[in-house]
């Protein structure tokens, strides 16, 4: 095996199908996994093995390569990039993983390959990758074993660990612009974009697959637009994490998704003067506002365009503002069998909501206080079950929490743990040094023990209202994203 020279520009596109293309990756996923629990002897090894051989022969046989290569988070398959659904979304993870794992941003099959190098390499990929180097240790077992008809590349630096974000932050940005365009045009003849609507969902699954609490992190970007706007993609994403940890699967959240993202669909037909009213409201404007779920339903059931949405986002614009002891709004006769989903839209479009800034909000709530004020409507205002799901999700210190550390710094939770026996632990963003002067601090991760002790080098000591200390939280995660 040897590392191939960077592929030629202006290369002709592949005329293999995607379909087939996935397949190589998918019997490439079968054979790792197999090898992984049985001997390369095993006759279910040996026939993914053949499998595999085979659909790259079939490729080989038009295309005289069988290259895939990583770039910028997408794969391509002899130069096509690959596009992947909801069904075989782990396929695409787990080829970028064994990628990034080995450092290889491209792996090729050139003519003259035979069943045993197939074989080979994929004894190789199920190893465990060195840590120092393992590309190239890599290549030097696949030298060994004799394998000279698979090739291997590095994969470039610019690469690595930066993507993700760039990710979150266009999934973001391509949710406030898409979202402007549909409301923009919702009072006019033209049809809506619900087909990118649901892209826009599977991409935000997706970023959420990899890079959940920077997502999270980029829902404090409160007022960045205008307020249905944020509140929606927000609501959204927060809608199809918790619904992650509730289980829903992959067709249920994209569903979801779609359902948080059109809850207050109904709010375009009320008017600017009353949704954006400073004080208290009239009894006629408040009716006029609790309109907004009916008028939301009725749009998603009479037009069109919407007919292919899930029947469920129609309950969640209705049920939305509904609460667990049946009050809310709008009144139904008897009592009502909430939907799940709207259960979900109920707790993360109150806590959106209370944590922005609002005209008519003498103050709005910091992220810890929204919790607190939240868990003491469990059981009335909202579900307790998922409420507590939600509280779990967001962690003690959710993504965006000022804080004061036991070193007199002040900093901004930047990353919460994955581990939940070290939630109190998350990384933060310092602001201010030890005597609280500014400072455009490094992230420091709470995990960090001082040398030679059992203690912490830093820990948690309260949190802060960001408003009291004048500190534009937003500002710091547009600074990271930009
Ligand atoms: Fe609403
Ligand atoms: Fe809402």
């Amino acid at each position: 095996m040897e590392k191939t020279k960077p592929q030629q520009k202006n290369k002709k596109e592949s005329t293999i199908s995607t379909k087939d293309a996935i397949s190589i990756l998918y019997y490439m996923n079968m054979a790792i996994k197999i090898s992984k629990i049985y001997q390369s002897n095993n006759i279910n090894f040996v026939r993914q093995s053949k499998l595999l051989f085979q659909s790259i022969q079939n490729a080989l046989y038009t295309e005289k390569e069988a290259t895939f290569m990583l770039r910028q988070n997408t794969l391509f398959f002899n130069g096509r990039k690959l596009k992947f659904g909801f069904s075989n979304y782990f396929l695409f993870k787990f080829t970028c993983e064994e990628f990034e794992k080995r450092d290889m941003g491209l792996l090729s099959f050139k003519p003259g390959l035979t069943q045993q190098e197939i074989t080979h390499t994929i004894l190789l990929l199920s190893q465990k990758p060195s840590s120092e180097n393992p590309l190239q240790s890599f290549l030097n077992q696949a030298n060994q074993k004799g394998i000279s008809h698979v090739l291997a590349e590095k994969l470039p630096p610019y690469e690595k660990l930066e993507n993700k974000k760039e990710g979150a932050k266009k999934v973001f940005f391509l949710g406030l612009t898409h979202l402007k365009e549909m409301f923009e045009k919702h009072n006019q003849e033209e049809k809506l974009p619900l087909i990118t609507t649901k892209r826009l969902m599977q991409a935000i699954f997706n970023h959420l697959s990899q890079n959940e609490s920077f997502l999270y992190g980029l829902t404090t970007l409160k007022n960045f637009d205008e307020y249905t706007l944020n509140h929606s993609v927000n609501v959204c994403i927060l809608s199809i994490s918790l619904g992650k940890r509730l289980g829903l699967d992959r067709n249920e959240l994209v569903d979801l998704g779609i359902s948080a993202f059109f809850h207050d669909l109904g709010k375009l037909d009320i008017p600017k003067e009353i949704l954006l009213k400073p004080g208290k409201l009239n009894p006629q404007e408040r009716e006029e506002i609790e309109k907004h779920p009916y008028l939301g339903a009725e749009k998603l059931l009479l037009r069109e365009e919407f007919s292919f949405l899930p029947l469920r986002a129609i309950n969640v614009a209705m049920e939305h503002h509904t609460r667990q002891d049946h009050q809310g709004y709008p009144k139904y006769w008897k009592k009502k069998k909430v939907n799940l989903y709207s259960k979900i839209v109920k707790i993360t479009d109150f806590f959106d909501a209370i944590t922005t800034n609002r005209p008519y909000r003498k103050k709005n709530f910091t992220r810890e206080e929204a919790l607190g004020l939240m868990m003491e409507k469990s059981g009335t205002e909202f579900d307790p079950v998922i409420l507590k799901a939600f509280t779990l999700m967001m962690g003690n210190y959710p993504v965006g929490t000022l804080v004061l550390l036991d070193t007199g710094e002040i900093g901004i939770v930047y990353e919460t743990p994955e581990d939940p026996v070290l939630m109190l632990r998350p990384k933060v963003k310092l602001i201010t040094d030890k005597k609280g002067h500014k400072i455009d601090g490094g992230i420091i991760d709470l995990k960090e023990k001082k040398p030679q002790s059992s203690g912490y080098k830093r820990s948690i000591v309260k949190t802060l209202d960001p408003n009291k200390y004048n500190v534009p939280i937003q500002d710091y995660f547009l600074a990271e994203v930009s």
